[in-house]
């Protein structure tokens, strides 16, 4: 038996779903195959929503907990219920990959479960049946980097995947990786009352961040409780019965220690993942790094490809829009995404947002620019709140005044980008930001103060 598709795509996460959906909405006849058992790969299931549903469920404890008696509320003894809030998570999680298999159905798109593999120019096998297609779309993700000597058990040793369903508090917990979900994950169980420790290679965290950013960052996860400990590389975890030991040298070379924990998160990036996928079938190359190589998301003829197994920033919105922009060229339509223009998010608490290049970046390439800053300390909404860490920076071509990135620490900022990202999507200068009416008393006045400081004429401060 054979079906032909105008689209068929390998892969149910935002990247592949997002694909489909714009597929539908385009009139072409499409496909979604997807092996999990269930839509919305690791952003709806084991990434991003899970990890947001326990960093607000967690964020919500530790307010009561340190927060609630300085603004006037008494509650009795705040407990911890870790089952229900595990359950909540899983609630989220469950609606909203339904809610992807509705849009589906209403767009038409049939999606197969099963495990897709290239058998030729144009046909797709899943499960012993062939679909025959105009178009392929590679949308198969990436998965946990792992490093020698650790073996992960999702249990006591885990990853993303496991550290968003640990069954008890850890009472030590060790983070390897200060990078986006090592921070996140971190803040998450240090609330809920883990001693914390992250070991980090680079002499910083977040790398790709702004330094500045990053620095302040620090500065206050490390007032959180956050224990860091960079410039060390980790060369195995060792499982006993009742406790792990962790074994790390100085990066740049020196002595051996070891740590305990009853826990350790593994979290030293992602690597693309095409397993088993037939690529050589259809000609599809790979690089050094396992992504698949593309020309505008082309990888061969009547094959795309996007989303982490791609290059870009491994984002999951960064993957919806390669999705969206592959069923428009393959509709006939203009599909492009500005890579430049992806904001990053870190949902700590305060959080991290940035935008466009760094100060670091600009220097690298000789670009002159002018800068902004604005602490939210001077900020009179984040005064009234109680919540006044962090600033907003924008930096600006020194000729043109046109905005060249936006760099973020502070309660709400991951909201508060996007006023950057459509300003820069329209070219706009720091001025066009300086010169528009924001709300008072409003955080987002903060970007605004701090376009103002581009030209040096901020007035709150
Ligand atoms: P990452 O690339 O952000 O950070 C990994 C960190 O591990 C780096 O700082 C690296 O230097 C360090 N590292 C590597 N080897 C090490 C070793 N042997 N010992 C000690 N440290 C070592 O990767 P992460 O946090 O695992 O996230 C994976 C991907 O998922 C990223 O691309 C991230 O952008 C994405 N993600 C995005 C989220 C968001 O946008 N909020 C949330 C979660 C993940």
């Amino acid at each position: 038996m054979s079906d032909t598709y105008d689209v068929v795509i390998i892969g149910g996460g935002p990247g592949g779903y997002n694909c489909a959906i714009r597929a539908g909405q385009l009139g072409l006849k499409t496909a979604i195959i997807e092996k999990r058992g269930v839509l919305g790969g690791t952003c709806l299931n084991v990434g991003c929503i899970p990890s947001k549903a326990l960093l607000h469920a967690s964020e919500l404890f530790d307010e009561a907990n340190h927060s609630f008696a300085g603004l006037g509320i008494k509650t009795g003894k705040v407990e911890l219920d870790l089952k229900q809030m595990m359950s909540q998570k899983d609630e989220a999680v469950k609606g909203l990959t339904q809610g992807v298999e509705f849009l589906m159905k209403k767009n038409k798109v049939d999606y197969i479960k099963g495990f897709g593999k290239i058998t030729g120019q144009g046909k797709v096998e899943v499960d012993g049946k062939t679909l025959e297609t105009k178009n392929i779309v590679i949308a198969t993700g990436s998965e946990p980097s792992t490093l020698p000597n650790i073996e992960i058990d999702e249990e006591r040793v885990v990853t993303n995947t496991g550290a968003i369903a640990l069954k008890e508090v850890p009472k030590k917990l060790i983070l390897i990786g200060a990078g986006v979900i090592g921070l996140e994950l971190g803040s998450v169980w240090s609330r809920l009352g883990s001693d914390v420790t992250v070991v980090e290679y680079l002499d910083r965290i977040m790398p790709g961040a702004d330094n500045e950013v990053a620095k302040e960052a620090q500065r206050i996860f490390k007032k959180q409780g956050l224990d860091f400990r960079l410039g060390q590389k980790v060369t195995g975890v060792e499982k006993l019965k009742s406790k792990l030991k962790l074994f790390m040298e100085p990066a740049k070379g020196g002595d051996e220690e070891v740590l305990e924990a009853d826990a350790v998160i593994v979290a030293v990036g992602r690597r693309p993942y095409t397993e088993g996928l037939g690529l050589e079938k259809v000609g599809a190359k790979l690089d050094k790094r396992g992504f698949v190589e593309t020309d505008h998301f082309k990888a061969a003829d009547g094959v795309w490809a996007v989303g982490d197994c791609i290059h870009g920033p491994m984002l999951a919105h960064k993957a919806e829009d390669d999705g969206a922009a592959v069923a428009e060229l393959i509709a006939g339509k203009a599909g492009h995404v500005d890579y430049n223009l992806v904001p990053s998010v870190v949902y700590t608490n305060p959080e991290i947002a940035w935008v466009g290049k760094t100060e670091e970046q600009l220097k690298d390439a000789g670009i002159e620019y002018k800068k902004g800053k604005f602490p939210f300390q001077a900020n009179s909404r984040a005064r009234t709140n109680h919540e006044t860490l962090g600033f907003v920076k924008i930096l600006a071509d020194a000729k043109t005044d046109q905005i060249l990135g936006a760099h973020m620490v502070g309660v709400g900022v991951g909201e508060m980008i996007h006023e950057i990202c459509v300003a820069m999507e329209f070219g706009a200068a720091s001025e066009d930001v300086a010169r528009t009416s924001h709300a008072h008393p409003t955080l987002s006045e903060a970007v605004r103060q701090a376009a103002m400081g581009v030209e040096g004429w901020t007035m709150q401060m």
